[in-house]
């Protein structure tokens, strides 16, 4: 039988943030130039007043790297020892972003592996790495969200193509006590294929999405996924100090923290500076967050996300001493 203190040390502890933003910048303005829309649409649907773009010269591997050095350089000292990377935009099919991510990191020979579940991709990533941190398989685990999700829509379709940009954002998990500020607590995961057709890119430039029913979805799951999380983790929904929904829609989020009773004020958002960036999402806003204060030490914290796929998930965490030295902006090499 396993001893209950061996258990305490499997438990993953986040260590480490980071996150990287192309600095071209498509505002609405820049958007109505081209498409049959408007800043007060667009703004007054989806909360969202411009979104990163990256350039051909900055890929999601470039994106990915610069949101784990900052998350590697900005955290506590450890030897990482496997890296996982969600992306629903990788550069090419064959082979995966991760083992390029983890040699331009100085990590070559470490496992490494790509991980496809949407925008609720970072939430699998991080179940997968606590995962591979309680099979004694890594000590630590650099955790990437990075998307290029801009590359999807058609360029023409003014329905999809204000929601989306780019960006990265990245955690380290170490092993550590399950009573550890930073330890995840249970990830609570969940996924549709009856739902596949609400949200599908079958290539580049030909996304479909029914924005109604995708809409009516991600409010029903990420509400009922988070109450899971909460209690899973033994917490009231009352104890959640700083709500960390995945940005898609400030309607959205909205609706959840309303659906769950949590105060406007304990929940964070982005995505009228970056719009949907994917997997990205989640550790972009929380780097953002803990650089600006809005997310402080001690903060009980609960991440939701919902995805294409269908796919959902909720963890919780309470936010350790970290706070990155810079805003993740412009980082990249198209400066
Ligand atoms: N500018 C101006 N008008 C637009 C427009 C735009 N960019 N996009 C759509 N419209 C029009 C539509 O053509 C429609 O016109 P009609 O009434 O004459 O037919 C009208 O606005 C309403 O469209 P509708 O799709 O009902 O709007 P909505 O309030 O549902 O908002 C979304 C659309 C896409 C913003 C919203 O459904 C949404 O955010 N869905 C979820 C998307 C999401 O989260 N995706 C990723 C999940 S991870």
């Amino acid at each position: 039988m396993t001893a209950a203190s061996e258990v305490a040390g499997r438990a993953a502890v986040v260590c480490g943030v980071g996150a990287a933003l192309p600095p071209h910048i498509v505002t609405n303005a820049d958007l109505t130039a081209r498409l049959d829309t408007t800043d007060e649409w667009i703004r007054s649907r989806t909360g969202i007043t411009q979104r990163h773009v990256a350039g051909v010269d900055l890929s999601t591997t470039d994106l990915a790297v610069h949101a784990a050095a900052q998350a590697l350089a900005d955290g506590e000292p450890v030897t990482v020892e496997a890296v996982v990377v969600a992306t629903t935009t990788p550069d090419r099919c064959c082979p995966a972003t991760a083992p390029a991510v983890a040699t331009r990191l100085g990590l070559t020979g470490v496992p490494a592996h790509d991980l496809a579940a949407g925008c609720t991709g970072f939430l699998y990533a991080l179940a997968t790495a606590a995962g591979l941190i309680a099979a004694d398989t890594a000590q630590a685990v650099l955790v990437v969200g990075a998307d290029r999700l801009a590359t999807l829509p058609d360029p023409e379709d003014r329905t999809t193509v204000p929601l989306f940009g780019d960006g990265a954002g990245a955690v380290v998990l170490r092993r550590g006590g399950a009573d550890e500020a930073g330890a995840l607590g249970p990830v609570v995961l969940g996924s549709d294929g009856t739902g596949a057709d609400l949200i599908r890119a079958p290539r580049p430039g030909a996304l479909y999405m029914d924005g109604a029913e995708v809409f009516r979805h991600a409010v029903d799951r990420m509400s009922t996924a988070s109450r899971q999380a909460a209690s899973a983790a033994g917490w009231n929904v009352t104890d959640i100090d700083r709500l960390i929904p995945h940005q898609a829609n400030s309607r959205i989020t909205s609706f959840v923290a309303r659906q769950l009773g949590i105060p406007d004020d304990r929940r964070l958002g982005n995505v009228g500076d970056v719009g949907n960036t994917g997997a990205a999402s989640l550790p972009l806003l929380l780097a953002r967050s803990a650089a600006d204060g809005r997310l402080e030490p001690g903060h009980r914290t609960l991440l939701t996300a919902f995805g294409a796929g269908l796919t959902w998930g909720a963890t919780t965490l309470t936010w350790p001493g970290l706070s990155p030295t810079r805003r993740p902006e412009g980082a990249g090499h198209d400066r």
